[in-house]
């Protein structure tokens, strides 16, 4: 099973929780795709309007700032921030290959940044990147301040806590618990996405307009299992270099999937579910 081996990555000591390879980058399209819905729920709620100027910070892959250029349209210019400049790059090429309309992309580290540069933007969105903080509500602080009057904050993060594997095994939750465990140990708050609301609070943010949760169920058959084996590989060099795991354990729940997969058509997943919070600025 030398796909599932893990190496000790970087980013193990750098703190971020997921890998920074092609592998993780797909996952990461991937997971985009399946929470496309979830994210245009939030955006149209928030109520964008044509043309504002808009900024993603963590913006990954890019598939956040597609989705706002949909709202946009053509002539506002949507820009991307992320602190993997090599990915960033990346999916600004693609963006600009693929759609029409004016992309960005800015690298930065939202928590050594002392403000975020090229404000005020008419929306500022972020999706699962929070999680990744070591001090969110300094980043939704900075993330506020660089709002125009009468434009948008919106977020999204994870409410880690619905993921779970049916029909139920030993360990079948062990890629939920390996998650929330390693950001845990690297100081990060696992529970963010239930948390915006105190998160806007301790950052000195008017309480959002409105909060949704939203998730779907992914089954064996739409390769839904898959996404989620693979969020357990990107996150085992840094759960193995914290101790939260033990290499045996992580291996006989992947032969134990491996067997499931094989055997059982009717294999599925509660999805993490997504928490979206909207706040607009006053004039
Ligand atoms: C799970 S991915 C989410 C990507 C994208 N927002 C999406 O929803 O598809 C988290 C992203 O946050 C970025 N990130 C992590 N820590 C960051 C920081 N301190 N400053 C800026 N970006 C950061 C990562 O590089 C990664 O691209």
């Amino acid at each position: 099973m030398s796909q599932n081996a893990p190496s000790i990555s970087p980013n193990a000591d750098s703190g971020y929780a997921l890998g920074r390879t092609e592998q993780e980058y797909e996952r990461l399209r991937e997971q985009a795709r399946r929470f496309e819905e979830a994210t245009q729920l939030i955006l149209r709620r928030a109520g964008i309007p044509d043309g504002a100027h808009c900024l993603d910070v963590g913006s990954g892959s890019g598939e956040g700032m597609r989705l706002l250029r949909r709202f946009v349209g053509p002539f506002a210019t949507v820009t991307g921030m992320d602190v993997d400049g090599g990915l960033g790059r990346a999916s600004l090429r693609k963006l600009r290959d693929e759609e029409s309309g004016r992309f960005e992309f800015h690298e930065l580290d939202i928590e050594k940044a002392d403000r975020i540069p090229g404000g005020p933007y008419g929306v500022v969105f972020t999706r699962l990147v929070l999680l990744h903080l070591r001090d969110a509500s300094a980043a939704v602080r900075k993330m506020y301040e660089a709002v125009a009057p009468g434009g948008l904050l919106i977020v999204q993060d994870f409410d880690l806590r619905t993921w779970e594997t049916f029909p139920a095994f030993e360990d079948s939750d062990l890629p939920r618990d390996v998650l929330m465990a390693t950001l845990r140990a690297s100081g990060k708050e696992p529970l963010i996405g239930p948390k915006l609301p105190e998160i806007f609070r301790a950052a000195g943010v008017p309480e959002p307009d409105e909060c949704w949760r939203t998730g779907g169920m992914a089954f064996r058959r739409d390769g839904g299992i898959e996404v989620g084996l693979e969020l357990l590989r990107s996150t085992l060099p840094a759960a193995l270099h914290l101790g939260v795991v033990t290499e045996e354990r992580a291996q006989r729940f992947f032969s134990s999937m491996e067997q499931r997969m094989r055997t059982d058509d009717l294999l599925y997943q509660v999805s993490p579910t997504m928490v979206g919070a909207w706040v607009r600025k006053a004039r």
